[in-house]
Parts: C-alpha cells; structure tokens; sequence
C-alpha cells in the first residue's frame, strides 16, 4: 500500500481493485483465507464477519461500554484514534458514529471493512503491520486500539507492534488492547486437552495464543507506558448462563469452526473426530459451567 495516501480522505479499493483482492485469497476446505506470508490464523470470509459482529455485540455488552480508557471527553471534543486489525471495521464506524468530531482509522491486512457505507470520519488502510509497521508519522493519535489479535502475531510479533503501537501514539495518549483467556473458567478435564491442541497447533504456527497472560508484561518490557491497568469479564459461555450465555455459545462454536479448517490440518485429525472433540467440549461447558474471560488492557504513554 501507499503509505503516503491521504488517510483522512481514504476511499481505499475501488471496483477495479476486485481483481487484486481475489489475488489475496485462498480456499481451504469451503472458508477464505489471507494467501500472505501472514501466519494468521483465522479465515477472512463472510462467516468470519458475521463471527466478528457477534464478537462485538457481545464484548460491548459484557464491557458495557467499547473502551476502557478514560478517554470520552477527549473523543467527545475531537481527537485522533487508530484501530489495529480492525476485521470488519464495527468499532471504528460505531465510534465515529458516537464520536462525530474524532477521526477514526482502521487497518487490516485483510480488506473486510466497508469501503462506501461509512461516516465521514471514519476511513480504512490495507496494512501488514509486521510488513513494515504502522504507514504513519510518530505522535499521531491520540488512541489506539487494537481487539482480538491472539491469531496473529508471534511473541516476538506482539514487542514489535506494541513498540509500532507506541511510536504512533503522541506522548499522554492511550493504548488499549482487548485480548481472550486464554483457559475457560472452571474447565473440565476434556476442555482443558482441547485447549493443549490448541496451544499446539497455535505454537506450531509461531503464534502466541497465551497472550492474555503476558500481555502486560510486554508493555511493561517496552518501558513506552505508564501503568498498565486491566478490566476483565468473565462471562458465562453456555445455556447455564441464560440468553447471554447461549449467544456465547453460539460464538465459542462459530470459532471452533473458523479454526477447523486449519486446525485438522496441524492435529492430524479426521473432521468426525474435530467435531466429536467439540461437541465433548461444549457438553463439558455445561455440566462445568465454564465461563471465557476477556481483559482490556490500557496505558498512557509516557
Ligand atoms: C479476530 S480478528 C479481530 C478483528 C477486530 N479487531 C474485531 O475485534 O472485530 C483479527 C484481525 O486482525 C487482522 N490481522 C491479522 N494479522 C494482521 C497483521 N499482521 N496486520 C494487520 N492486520 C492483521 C486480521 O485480518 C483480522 O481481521
């Protein structure tokens, strides 16, 4: 991409790009994947959109609210915000909407978000952020965010986007992320060796999906941030916890499904046996009552 695009004005593919973006996929077994070099993880495809809309709905519920940053007023008053890994762009066209004076930009390496249907304060980049980080000067934004990326970066990675992260931010501004688990609350025996083939499979492609676990340790590591501080959500993930719980659910299983397709590959299982080991899993979520927890962690740099 060209870094030097006016971001504030972006209108980012057009109907000749189609072409380029069909380029950029691939097929395996019936969903759509990034074809980069990318070791993501998950599938970019319409299923994936809908996965990541229900994320979002019920993340803003359980949270209550779509930061945690003590950064309202500054939004209401008009600011600069950045989303990493924005997928289908809802949190920026939700903020911008709620936000009309900020601006609000979102990258993805993978061109999901809307290109027309979109407030005027709000506009999307085609970027790798490990392809040469973040196409922006240093001191740009007030805010950044970035929201479920555990499929995405290495250890490794996750230093050198929070490091991006920081040197985009001006100096007061903010950092948030928002990341998952990685283990279930109140976890039976069969959800917990899921849960290891998950780490392996997740290891065996560079990826850290323990991050919750170290991602403060990171930012601290980085010496860019003042104190780190978290909120967490533990939220119940099956029929025991009512409405809430079944859309959980609902969610938990279109994520084992978005992982399938990569994940029989590296465990060497048959599709029967995948589906067998998670319906086990969402059985054992019941009699267990597990709960999944999420943690926004946020800092202002120094
Ligand atoms: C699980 S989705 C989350 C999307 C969004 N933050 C949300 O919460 O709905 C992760 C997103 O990160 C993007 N992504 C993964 N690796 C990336 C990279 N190296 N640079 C930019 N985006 C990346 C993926 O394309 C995907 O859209």
């Amino acid at each position: 991409m060209n870094a030097n695009k006016n971001y504030y004005n972006i209108s980012m593919q057009s109907i000749e790009d189609y072409d380029d973006i069909l380029d950029k996929f691939r097929i395996i077994n019936n969903r759509r994947f990034h074809n980069t070099t990318s070791n993501y993880a998950l599938p970019n495809d319409e299923i994936e959109i809908g996965r990541l809309e229900l994320s979002h709905i019920l993340l803003k519920n359980a949270f209550g609210n779509n930061f945690s940053s003590p950064v309202h007023n500054k939004l209401r008053d008009g600011i600069s915000v950045l989303d990493v890994g924005c997928g289908a762009g809802r949190w920026v066209l939700e903020n911008a909407e709620n936000y009309p004076k900020s601006t609000f930009v979102g990258i993805d390496m993978s061109p999901i978000f809307p290109t027309d249907d979109k407030p005027q304060n709000a506009g999307f980049i085609e970027c790798n952020v490990l392809d040469g980080g973040l196409p922006f000067p240093s001191n740009t934004f007030d805010f950044v965010h970035q929201k479920l990326l555990y499929a995405a970066f290495s250890e490794k990675h996750w230093l050198l986007v929070i490091k991006e992260i920081a040197r985009v931010l001006k100096p007061s501004g903010y950092a948030e992320f928002m990341e998952m688990g990685p283990l279930l609350h109140n976890s039976g025996p069969h959800a917990k060796k899921t849960h290891e083939k998950f780490f392996r499979y997740y290891e065996a492609n560079g990826l850290c999906f323990d991050i919750a676990d170290k991602l403060k340790g990171i930012m601290d590591y980085t010496k860019c941030f003042g104190e780190v501080k978290i909120e967490n959500r533990i939220i119940a993930t099956g029929k025991w916890g009512g409405n809430f719980g079944e859309l959980m659910n609902i969610y938990l299983r279109m994520s084992s499904e978005a992982s399938s397709a990569m994940m029989i590959k590296v465990i060497n299982c048959t599709r029967q046996e995948y589906d067998k080991m998670f319906e086990d899993y969402f059985m054992e979520i019941e009699e267990f009552k597990s709960s999944i927890v999420y943690k926004r962690f946020y800092a202002q740099k120094l």
